[in-house]
């Protein structure tokens, strides 16, 4: 008998079996006590290269290595015990050959204990995530505003907003489901689009500012929960911790700056009434 206690961790399959059935419930998550809160509540986790800008205050999300992510990961791992946890594999690691990408992302499975990664790009990285599936990596794709290629984009642009650019994006849905990817990511897609492609592929498709009527959405967690003062546009607030946080510091610090120390007067106190 094995003395190691069997996953209760949402499995690749299970995600799978949406399809058609039932919505991908999907957040992206970076830290320990946020992935506990978070566990219960959605299907699957994504440590998301988006951390550099969310939590690292960088500009985008080109300078995010592969230690960062482990760490990030690690922690959502030690926070969580049901949801499935994906890690989103930087810039750099993975595009160079199918066998970095393999050294990189078995690493990255080894090191956190995540059950599958995620790679931008559609039919150029078909035959990567084909070699890593064959492999025993389970892959999630991702095509649309791939944020690792915004200085080709010049930008965060919404992709496939004529109809002459809808083939070349459908057939980077047909690569990565044929390449044997478990989902694929849309973002920054123009509807009619995103929902035409859910219906061509047989894997679940996972929104962010794409469209309803994919299999599932995926928002960055603090974009909804009010923390991040400039959102996209796209995104609903469910949450205003922003401001809450704000209000809940003021509190603490008008309360500890009252204090008085015996015999003298307090600085803040003469310095307002000054
Ligand atoms: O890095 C990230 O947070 C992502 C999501 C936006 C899908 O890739």
């Amino acid at each position: 008998m094995s003395a190691v206690v069997e996953s209760k961790r949402i499995s690749v399959p299970e995600i799978m079996a949406h399809k058609n059935a039932k919505p991908v419930v999907c957040l992206t998550c970076y830290h320990a006590h946020t992935a506990r809160l978070l566990d219960e509540h959605v299907d699957l986790m994504l440590v998301g290269d988006s951390l550099g800008m969310v939590i690292h205050g960088m500009e985008n999300t080109l300078g995010v290595t592969l230690e960062m992510m482990i760490l990030h990961t690690q922690a959502v791992m030690r926070g969580s015990k049901r949801a499935l946890v994906v890690l989103d594999m930087p810039f750099g690691s993975y595009e160079e050959s199918p066998q970095v990408a393999f050294r990189n992302a078995s690493r990255a499975i080894r090191e956190t204990g995540c059950q599958a990664v995620k790679l931008e790009g559609g039919a150029r990285m078909a035959e990567t995530m084909h070699y890593l599936t064959q492999r025993g990596i389970p892959v999630m794709g991702h095509i649309g505003l791939t944020p690792q290629r915004i200085q080709i984009f010049g930008g965060f642009k919404t992709q496939g907003r004529t109809e002459a650019e809808w083939p070349a994006i459908e057939a980077d849905a047909l690569a990565v489901a044929e390449a044997g990817a478990f989902a694929v990511v849309l973002e920054g897609m123009a509807e009619p689009l995103a929902a035409k492609i859910t219906g061509q592929i047989a894997i679940p498709t996972i929104g962010i500012g794409a469209s309803p009527k994919c299999d599932g959405q995926i928002l960055v967690m603090e974009d909804m929960l009010g923390l991040n003062p400039h959102p996209p546009k796209f995104v609903r607030q469910y949450g205003s911790m922003g401001a809450d946080i704000e209000a809940a510091v003021k509190a603490y610090a008008a309360e500890v700056r009252a204090r008085t120390f015996p015999g003298k007067e307090n600085v803040y106190t003469m310095k307002k009434a000054g």
